[in-house]
């Protein structure tokens, strides 16, 4: 039986119920608040710009935008929300639509043309939240993620895939329901949505956001071309052919967008597809092709499958350096098929499955692929992801890796949602606010599973006493 983080009362105790796991998660005794803690020292981009502490808030969608892809309400909520964190990088806000039919769910922001004064006003109202709570926003950089959902795509109904497929795959098809008559992107069509990027990128710029991420992540398109080995053509097979994709983005976005910075978010590690077993825990399915390899995984080993092989994802570091790519964002996995590798959590949501190894060991994974990954790249941006369910323990152990130079930023998803002010109290020396700390309950991803705005139900006012979570309730009862 695994030990709650709740339970680990003190460092030493964190320490030695690590060491006990077999895995290796540094963690310092005390956090040193501004100004001389390693969590709050600058960070100097190449162009001369300073971003004020290490930590990044991550991007978090809410299913919540108008059918339009505007921002509602509840958006610009989630945006003060990140503006008044403390932290000085903004990962890209939300997954942004770079078009229509790659929206992960009809209600996805989207960047078009006529949403570009919408988008503008949600980076000035996160700014402005920022500047009433810091004084200054010369320090912070926010960026805009770009997306589009390939075969995790529901542009229209919120329970109805309409999947754009870089390729077949032997699990996943059959997982979601995909029958092998279904059409491939072609190569054309590929070339079309580079555009796309490159028009949305564009958009971004103009409207004032400092970078965007080309988003490579979650087994959304982007991150599909890189395990597309059974392609054929120029964008499968050799790892050259399947980060053409992405070079081409990121060429277009360069001539065509001078001093916009360029980020990846990235998958940097992946397993098989896990499914529930009879007792509720996950387990991983097993497809081997006539080599006995599992190919699909990309930064994982073929032959060796759920466990990490970071040989592509190191070349892909250094593509991206020749490329110009200076920010770099590593996740894992993917939400819809293995979401305790994304998202190291007590509680399962409600399409996953019961944890199948300590969450910490996820986390543990998280931070040592990255670190492996920023040992290789010293003049990129590195983020780390992962962190929300250290719980009580964040600082201690991103100011251990941050201290360390394992990683350069910390970045925090769900905790955001809960408690957006913890970057501020840590770096602000107060105590922590435990009442609100993220328990990793996964209601603010069972949410958007049976069709409800994603939020945290348990521990924030604004949803706990909305009438969806009344609905939530019920929902998870039946
Ligand atoms: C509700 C929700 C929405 C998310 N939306 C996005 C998104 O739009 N883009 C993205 O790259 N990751 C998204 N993620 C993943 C998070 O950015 C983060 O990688 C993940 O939650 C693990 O980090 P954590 O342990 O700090 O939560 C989302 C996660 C959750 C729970
Ligand atoms: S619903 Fe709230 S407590 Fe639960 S995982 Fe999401 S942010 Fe954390």
């Amino acid at each position: 039986m695994y030990v709650r983080i709740t339970q680990l009362k003190t460092v030493a105790e964190f320490r030695d119920y690590v060491r006990l796991l077999g895995v290796d998660i540094p963690i310092d005794d005390e956090v040193i608040p501004a100004p001389s803690g390693p969590l709050a020292q600058p960070y100097k981009l190449r162009d001369g710009r300073t971003i004020g502490n290490r930590f990044c808030v991550q991007p978090m969608e809410g299913w919540d935008c108008s059918i339009d892809g505007r921002p509602t309400d509840p958006v610009y909520r989630r945006w003060r929300k990140f503006g008044r964190s403390g932290a000085k990088l903004i990962w890209g806000g939300e997954a942004a639509a770079v078009r229509p039919d790659g929206r992960a769910n009809p209600n996805q922001l989207m960047v078009l043309d006529y949403t570009m004064r919408d988008l503008e006003e949600l980076r000035s109202t996160l700014i402005k939240e920022h500047i009433e709570h810091f004084g200054s926003s010369d320090d912070l950089l926010v960026g805009l993620q770009l997306t589009h959902s390939g075969r995790f795509s529901r542009p229209n109904d919120k329970v109805k895939l309409e999947p754009k497929i870089v390729y077949h795959h032997p699990l996943l098809d059959s997982m979601f329901g995909i029958p092998r008559e279904h059409p491939v992107m072609t190569d054309g069509e590929v070339d079309g949505l580079v555009e796309d990027y490159v028009r949305a990128a564009k958009r971004a710029y103009h409207v004032g956001f400092d970078f965007v991420d080309v988003k490579h992540c979650h087994g959304y398109l982007g991150h599909e071309f890189l395990s597309a080995v059974t392609r054929p053509g120029r964008y499968g097979g050799s790892l050259e052919n399947r980060t053409r994709f992405m070079r081409e983005i990121v060429e277009g976005i360069r001539s065509e967008c001078p001093g916009l910075l360029i980020g990846v978010r990235f998958s940097a590690f992946d397993t098989p597809p896990f499914r529930p077993g009879g007792d509720g825990v996950g387990y991983m399915l097993d497809y081997r092709d006539e080599n006995g390899n599992y190919n699909y995984a990309f930064g994982g080993d073929p032959g060796g499958p759920g466990e990490v092989k970071p040989d592509e994802p190191l070349a892909l570091m250094e593509m991206m350096a020749d490329m110009g790519v200076e920010l770099v964002n590593f996740s894992a996995g993917s939400p819809y098929y293995n979401p305790h590798i994304i998202r190291p959590a007590w509680y399962p949501p409600s399409d996953g499955y019961l944890p199948p190894e300590d969450p910490l060991v996820g986390v543990a994974r998280h931070i040592q692929v990255a670190a492996g990954l920023k040992a290789a790249a010293p003049d990129m941006l590195c983020v780390g992801s992962g962190y929300s369910y250290l719980q009580e323990w964040i600082p201690n152990v991103a100011q251990a890796v941050v201290g360390s130079g394992m990683i350069d930023f910390a970045g925090l998803g769900r905790s955001t949602l809960s408690y957006p002010e913890l970057p501020a109290d840590a770096l602000a020396g107060r105590p922590l606010d435990r009442a609100r700390i993220c328990r990793t309950f996964s209601d603010c991803t069972t949410a958007p599973r049976l069709g409800l705005a994603s939020g945290c139900y348990p521990l924030d006012d604004y949803y706990r006493s909305s009438p969806e979570a009344k609905e939530l309730r019920r929902l998870k009862k039946s």
